[in-house]
């Protein structure tokens, strides 16, 4: 008798610590929630006043600035990195003024081709390829597909390359 009345006082006793341990729990999440909620209702506020009266952002760049069009003279070339892959390009500067970008790795074997002012075209001198400057298309040589371009434009006197290359590049080598 002794026996289960212990075995009753244990048990009520592991049912309290139950609904204690629960409540307290539920306590402190509830305490935790508003602590949270009211420490980040300044911070918001804050961040958003910050966001009115800061400077004012400039407006965006509209890509990788490469050349200032005034460096550029038109009928003249100017060799740059491919923005974010390190690959070796040209800027030409097309009589009437327009702007284009080729990756200089010939579509053939991958030689760095060069600007001919003289011709107006570019030159692979590996294997006498010729590329049209006006748009990569292959003229003569080897190579059987154009040099991928690079997308440019012009803006406030600087010529930016945007976004990627428009043809991937690939030689004719197997
Ligand atoms: S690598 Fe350019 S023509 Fe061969």
């Amino acid at each position: 008798m002794r026996q289960i009345y212990r075995r009753m006082i244990t048990s009520i006793h592991r049912d309290e610590e139950h609904r204690l341990n629960r409540r307290a729990f539920l306590h402190t999440l509830f305490v935790f929630s508003v602590t949270a909620g009211l420490a980040g209702l300044p911070l918001g506020a804050l961040a958003r006043w910050a966001e009115r009266s800061g400077p004012k952002r400039s407006p965006r760049s509209p890509g990788t600035p490469i050349a200032r069009v005034a460096d550029v003279p038109e009928g003249q070339a100017f060799n740059f990195e491919f923005p974010g892959l390190g690959h070796p390009a040209v800027l030409l500067h097309l009589k009437g003024g327009r702007f284009v970008a080729y990756d200089r790795r010939c579509t053939h074997l991958l030689c760095p081709v060069l600007w001919d002012a003289d011709s107006g075209k570019l030159k692979c001198p590996c294997h006498h390829g010729f590329f049209d400057a006006a748009t990569g298309n292959v003229l003569a040589g080897p190579s059987r597909r154009p040099l991928p371009e690079v997308p440019v434009v012009v803006s406030n006197g600087v010529v930016y390359a945007v976004g990627g290359e428009k043809r991937g590049v690939r030689s004719d080598a197997r």
